[in-house]
């Protein structure tokens, strides 16, 4: 994710801009750049850092007059965070400039060709390779702008919210989308472009929403052009009337950022697996497991070190791994591993997982791991981060900027990027039939469908918060692949709502936690129609013995679990593994809901951060 804004009007561009990406920092801040139109010739400033660092940089390099511009802020997928990888980014000729949030899957092939054609590159960027795609067919087939930006995106495969300026095209700004968002704020004779309408707001009410697949023509007095970029159609603009307020827009109309990130999740699940998971041709492409396959397979046991819900990834990565690869795995907590001088030996692999990459008990167990000789993965969100960069090898989870301090979209996204790994190595080691392998491969791709009909259960899990927020403690219980789940949803509610709250296995509940069940007790339990299921409904029989309130999580139409549960929430169902991410959902939900009718601060709550760099 990156933010991206434009303006086009009789004012100064700059500070329209500038203001207009501080709004959008959440949605990346790793670099910053702006380009503007001086009347003659570009400008442009860009530096890894903050939007407040972009600003000393131009500043001090530039004039920054100009009524025309652009910016960017940068969340990194393809090169690290640098001065050279900000946007935006320049043609070879230095006549076009874009900015593009988004990624494009193909763009090696269209980078060789581009070298074979004479292009150089200055950076790591798919963004490079864009820009100068459109040079080559404004050159090659003497289109404007406009056009070529259009026959330019029709070659490519991935997502894109894109700006591009020509300096033969003082008074244009086109712009298109597709996966995307892209705002036009339509001024008295200004135009604005952004990823949400936040930059604008303050000076208009009035916006297009660009819809998928339509690129926009959008010229200084003179109406705005949209047509498809596929079929070349004229489209008419169809302008909306703003409702929201400035805070409002900044978390995307949500109460809070963590809803938000709730919300997000069947996008974010789709980038994590775009370009990897080829279902059709029952492929899983990953450049880390690629290039280190052997080092993998001939594993003797795989070791995961992590720090909070990502130790809960790990935990799930435990039973995916041991049930299609068949490697012994270990999930430790990075704070233990580093202090206990563990065995590792040199044909372990460590797979370390964090969202920020920063943690420093994580960092720790990595380099403590490459000293005894291991291979280390990291499975990080944030690209460029010190663990990404501490590691061997790695895969990034693409789930965007995570905001609120308790994490919702990391956790499903790293589900995501284990599931894919677990499956490749089952893969190459033969230890899963083809048919688990293709059907576990296709349920992948529908997990973000299902993703969204399990949000569709908010209201009533609203309620049920409603019944239960004034709880003093609470049980999350799980079998299988759901009991890290479980373990996760109590960590959910205790950081939020300040509820205590333990997460079991269902069966491990005869062992202690029973003690507790009591008629003010509420009791979730995880019961997917699957192979634990008889077993968990025999636990939710020994809960309601004991007059527990059972909140059940069930397959859509359960009718079982239905008669005895207080309150069931249903779910669509998908492979076991994959279930987990279906179920996380609705736990995600109910500490949401809770935490805000106990009126506790969700994004930020009392005494947790969003990154721990100190031990
Ligand atoms: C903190 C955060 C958690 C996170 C944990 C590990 O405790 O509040 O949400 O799970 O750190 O962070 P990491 O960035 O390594 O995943």
């Amino acid at each position: 994710m990156c933010g991206i804004v434009g303006y086009i009007g009789p004012k100064d561009a700059y500070p329209i801009i500038i203001k207009g990406l501080k709004r959008l920092e959440y949605r990346g801040y790793d670099s910053a750049g702006v380009a503007l139109y001086d009347g003659e010739k570009f400008i442009s400033s860009k530096t890894k850092g903050k939007v407040s660092d972009l600003e000393k940089r131009a500043e001090a390099e530039n004039t920054l007059e100009g009524s025309m511009g652009i910016g960017h802020t940068r969340w990194a997928t393809h090169g690290v965070p640098n001065d050279v990888n900000s946007h935006p980014h320049f043609s070879n000729s230095g006549k076009l400039v874009i900015i593009h949030n988004g990624i494009i899957e193909n763009y090696e092939p269209l980078k060789k060709e581009l070298i074979n054609r004479g292009y150089t590159f200055k950076s790591d960027t798919d963004t490079e390779v864009l820009v100068n795609l459109i040079e080559d067919v404004q050159k090659n087939k003497g289109l404007k702008l406009g056009k070529a930006v259009q026959v330019a995106l029709n070659q490519v495969v991935g997502a894109y919210a894109i700006c591009v300026m020509d300096i033969k095209k003082p008074n244009e700004i086109v712009a298109a989308r597709l996966g995307s968002p892209l705002a036009i704020g339509i001024g008295e004779g200004e135009y604005f472009v952004a990823s949400d309408a936040s930059p604008f707001i303050e000076y208009t009410n009035n916006a297009i929403y660009l819809e998928d697949e339509e690129l926009a023509i959008i010229r200084l007095h003179k109406p705005i052009k949209i047509r498809k970029i596929k079929s070349d159609k004229e489209v008419s603009p169809y302008i909306q009337e703003l409702q929201l307020n400035l805070e409002q827009i900044e978390k995307g109309g949500y109460d809070h950022f963590m809803l938000k990130e709730i919300y997000e999740q069947p996008d974010v699940i789709r980038d994590t697996f775009r370009g990897r998971l080829l279902s059709d041709q029952g492929l899983i492409k990953m450049a880390g497991i690629e290039d280190n396959l052997n080092k993998f397979t001939n594993a003797k046991r795989i070791i995961i070190v992590a720090c909070g819900t990502s130790w809960h990834a790990g935990q799930v990565a435990e039973y995916m791994i041991e049930e299609f690869a068949r490697i012994p795995v270990e999930v430790e907590y990075a704070s233990e591993f580093r202090y206990r001088n563990p065995i590792i030996n040199a044909d372990d692999v460590v797979i370390a997982i964090s969202q920020s990459g920063e943690t420093a008990d994580t960092l720790a167990a990595i380099k403590l791991a490459k000293e005894k000789g291991a291979f280390v993965f990291g499975v990080c969100n944030v690209v460029g981060s010190s663990i990404s960069r501490e590691t061997h090898a790695g895969a990034y989870t693409h789930a965007g900027p995570e905001i609120g301090v308790a994490s919702t979209k990391a956790f499903t996204t790293q589900i995501t990027v284990l599931a894919l790994i677990a499956l490749r190595l089952a893969k190459a080691k033969g230890t899963i039939s083809q048919s688990d392998y293709l059907r576990n491969l296709i349920e992948l791709e529908l997990i973000p469908e299902k993703v969204e009909e399990a949000l569709k259960e908010n209201d009533r899990i609203l309620e049920i918060a409603r019944i239960y927020k004034d709880a003093a403690n609470c049980l999350f219980l799980g079998r299988g692949f759901n009991f890290p789940v479980a373990l996760e949803g109590a960590l959910k509610l205790k950081e939020i709502s300040y509820i205590h709250a333990e997460g079991y296995p269902a069966a491990e509940m005869k062992h202690g936690p029973i003690a507790l069940i009591d008629e003010n007790m509420p009791v979730i339990v995880i019961a997917p129609q699957q192979n634990h299921y008889d077993k968990v409904v025999s636990n939710i029989q020994e809960i309601k013995a004991r007059s527990g309130k059972i909140i059940a999580l069930v397959s859509k139409g359960d009718e079982q679990v239905k008669n005895l549960a207080d309150h069931i929430i249903e779910m669509p169902n998908s492979t076991e593994a994959l279930t987990s991410i279906i179920a996380t959902i609705p736990l995600q939900l109910l500490s949401y809901h809770v935490a805000v009718l106990r009126g506790t601060n969700v994004d930020q709550p009392r005494n947790l951060a969003k990154s721990v760099t100190v031990e």
